[in-house]
């Protein structure tokens, strides 16, 4: 008696474990449940209709084979098998017609709303943006701005954005739950999505297919900016792309030279330097290094001393750089503004 208690004291205690970690589903600005944007709007009315249908058809099932179960069960002094029944022209064409019914319902609004949104592709006003995903990071040109920057995407609030992805190695999916998507990455292939934000935000986006060790790490953020704030920004980054601000300090001037001699053959500052590894043109001012810690000096440092402990599998390699060069190029990346 006792151990089928304590079962289910642990079975409880387990689901109730597990109610308090799902309700970090709901979390805004990352969830399709609170849809900030037209597209995720109609994908969000998409999925309650869904669910509401196979809810219900669930709900339905499980009364009517419940009350069968106890209705017909063998009772007491009971024997034999009852009377078998084969065949009713009336409950077969119920069951249907029924689901046939049900899944018109589901699929004309689904059908609809699939070529709406396609409809709505090339459209002239919206802001075009090249997406390349690479393991574990993600690349964001602006081509008709002249601006190519990374992690931390940055759009106008209220306004279309058109995105074109692919990708510089697997398969990825570019997936920014709250706005709408997800949509995959193919190395070779471009595809398109369009999402807008309605209202200005840091809204949270992911990568939605798995890609290797650090798949789960592969996140990114998108920072919607009223559309003046907006033109203000690409401005300033273009201004800082094509002359980045002095170094101010000793020590960022010899984090400077450092990155000059060893990190520019993949990443570039501005125009200048390799295009394997994220351009640092902002680096100071995003949100996160990496994708994914908090971007304070620490951790900065932890990251150059050994990125692969950070984020098993990513291309950076280990500089094996001294205590003081990582100081040093701690400083320098921490001048890299575009706010100045
Ligand atoms: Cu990239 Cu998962």
């Amino acid at each position: 008696m006792k151990s089928r208690w304590q079962r289910n004291w642990r079975l409880l205690s387990m689901l109730m474990a597990l109610a308090l970690v799902l309700t970090g589903c709901g979390k805004e600005n990352l969830s399709t449940l609170i849809p900030q944007g037209p597209v995720a709007e109609k994908q969000f009315f998409l999925m309650v209709l869904t669910s509401s249908i196979m809810t219900g058809v669930f709900l339905i099932v499980i009364i009517i084979l419940t009350y069968v179960l106890i209705r017909y069960r063998q009772r007491p002094g009971q024997t034999g098998i009852p009377k078998q029944v084969e065949g009713s022209h009336k409950l077969e064409i119920l069951w249907t017609v029924i689901p046939f019914l049900l899944l018109i319902v589901m699929a004309v609004p689904t059908v609809a709303i699939a070529f709406d949104l396609a409809k709505e592709y090339s459209n002239k006003d919206a802001l075009q943006v090249k997406v390349t995903a690479h393991q574990f990071w993600w690349e964001f040109e602006y081509p008709d701005l002249g601006i190519v920057t990374a992690q931390d995407l940055y759009i106008p609030a209220g306004k279309k954005v058109e995105f074109t992805v692919t990708s510089a190695d697997v398969i990825h999916a570019f997936w920014i739950p709250a706005l709408g998507g997800k949509i995959d990455t193919n190395p070779g292939l471009t595809n398109k999505i369009w999402l807008q934000a309605d209202k200005p935000g840091t809204y949270f986006g992911k990568c939605a297919e798995l890609c290797g060790a650090s798949h789960a790490l592969m996140d990114f953020k998108v920072e919607a900016l009223e559309p003046a704030a907006f033109d203000a920004w690409a401005k300033k980054m273009k201004a800082a792309e094509a002359a980045p601000a002095p170094t101010a300090t000793a020590a960022a001037a010899q984090g400077q030279e450092i990155f000059r001699k060893s990190c520019m053959g993949c990443h570039a500052i501005g125009n200048e330097g390799g295009k394997l590894a994220p351009n640092l043109t902002n680096f100071a001012e995003r949100h996160k290094v990496a994708g994914i810690r908090d971007n304070k000096k620490e951790f900065v440092a932890e990251w150059l001393t050994d990125p692969q402990q950070v984020k098993p599998g990513n291309t950076m390699p280990n500089l094996h750089l001294s205590p003081d060069q990582v100081n040093a190029l701690v400083e320098y990346l921490s001048t890299l503004k575009v706010n100045q």
